[in-house]
């Protein structure tokens, strides 16, 4: 049924104090097809009647059907800038695993693209033969936080270009970058330059950094919305966040989001008084670190342990609370469970005693349990939103 709350309690009461449910970092759990979606796009729509402020990272376009909300999509109107990335992120997003000497000439072509970019203004790469060492360093020198920009598209040529050293007699001028190529080494390298050059040519590189843009079609930078939206209050208070483009190469999309929620932090803790923000992440396991070790740097958990301070709230949805490393778990005071059945995941939560095992595995789409702060738990049936049918209809329209 479609109603103008979000969820009416088992006992015939509506839902109404939606912002509690975002006042702590909410959970969204259950298995694929129970409703968490479904859930969470009513919710939306209910905060945005109330003008609250939410980022939603959409992994696989399903919240562009929310109506009035504003949509960038990586790949068609939004583009990341590679400056943004450090030379490990970019190594992941891209993965690329290269030896050590290489990781380390790939975060000088780094800086000497950037040169190239930012002082020169040419979009070629940087020849480093015959430069005097005190010429580049005072170049390096004049870069700036402003000039992280360079052109990602040149980093295997500007690789080789790294591989200089001086004569090997008595020519050698060691004041120079280099007088030669150091043939030796570009070979024995040549096989991971060669996947570098692959990766420089593949769909998640376009679709990210947007190499040749199209005259016509105008892409704005990603972490450049954010920032807008974060500080610039305006009547479209939902921005998607669309990256389904980025659906088949999960590293990507996970250094991804990682970057843009430690941008967004920073943005934060910079200028904390402003009004509140809810940050939702659906399929979150995507999105998720590996293991435990890399969890400080990432910026899910870098929101979920420092956001609230600054106002910033993330409503995570997964399938499974055993999806989340423990230390991440145990940041949502608030849970929506809806159906699940092993009892390994329920244990898992920190609310475990409270939980019905058989009333969660007995939930139906659209049911779930709504466990508070401070609040007693409820079970509830989520309404769906009034925009529904007309939505559902306007799709099979389109379809046919
Ligand atoms: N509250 C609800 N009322 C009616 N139908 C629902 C409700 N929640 C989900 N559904 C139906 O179930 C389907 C699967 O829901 P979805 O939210 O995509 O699940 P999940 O995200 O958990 O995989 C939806 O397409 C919708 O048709
Ligand atoms: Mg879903």
């Amino acid at each position: 049924m479609t109603q103008t709350t979000f969820a009416i309690t088992i006992a015939g009461k509506p839902v109404k104090d939606i912002h509690s449910l975002v006042a702590h970092h909410l959970l969204v759990v259950g298995q694929t097809g129970s409703g968490k979606t479904t859930s969470t796009l009513s919710l939306l729509d209910q905060l945005q009647r109330t003008n609250y402020t939410t980022i939603i990272f959409d992994p696989t376009g399903e919240y562009s059907k929310l109506p009035n909300s504003v949509t960038y999509k990586l790949g068609e109107n939004a583009y990341l800038e590679a400056g943004q990335l450090s030379a490990h992120q970019l190594r992941e997003a891209l993965q690329i695993s290269g030896s050590p000497l290489l990781n380390d000439k790939l975060s000088q072509a780094v800086d000497a693209l950037r040169i190239q970019q930012n002082l020169v203004r040419i979009r070629k790469p940087y020849v480093k033969i015959g430069v005097p060492i005190a010429d580049y360093q005072k170049q390096l020198a004049k870069l700036s936080n402003w000039s992280r920009s360079f052109a990602p598209q040149q980093l295997a040529e500007q690789l080789i270009e790294e591989f200089v050293i001086p004569y090997s007699d008595e020519r050698a001028n060691y004041a120079l970058l280099g007088q030669q190529y150091d043939r030796q080494t570009i070979n024995h390298e040549w096989n991971a330059i060669a996947t570098i050059r692959q990766r420089l040519a593949s769909d998640a590189f376009r679709v990210l950094f947007d190499p040749e843009p199209h005259p016509g079609i105008f892409k704005t930078e990603l972490n450049f919305v954010i920032k807008m939206f974060l500080e610039h209050r305006s009547s479209h208070r939902t921005l998607v966040i669309d990256l389904s483009k980025l659906k088949q190469y999960e590293e990507s999309q996970r250094v991804v989001i990682s970057l843009l929620l430690k941008n967004l932090l920073a943005a934060r803790l910079q200028k904390p008084n402003s009004f509140p923000v809810n940050i939702v992440l659906d399929e979150a396991h995507r999105y998720l670190p590996r293991d435990e070790h890399q969890l400080a740097d990432n910026g899910i958990f870098q929101v979920l342990r420092e956001g609230r301070k600054v106002g910033l709230s993330m409503t995570l949805i997964t399938q499974s609370p055993l999806d989340l490393p423990a230390r991440l778990r145990s940041q949502f005071a608030n849970l929506l469970l809806h159906h699940l059945t092993s009892p390994e995941e329920l244990s898992s939560l920190a609310i475990a005693d409270e939980i019905d095992l058989h009333e969660i595995s007995q939930l139906s789409t659209g049911e779930a349990v709504l466990s508070l702060v401070n609040e007693p738990q409820r079970k509830i049936n989520v309404n769906l939103p009034k925009w529904w049918e007309n939505n559902h209809d306007r799709n099979e329209e389109n379809e046919n």
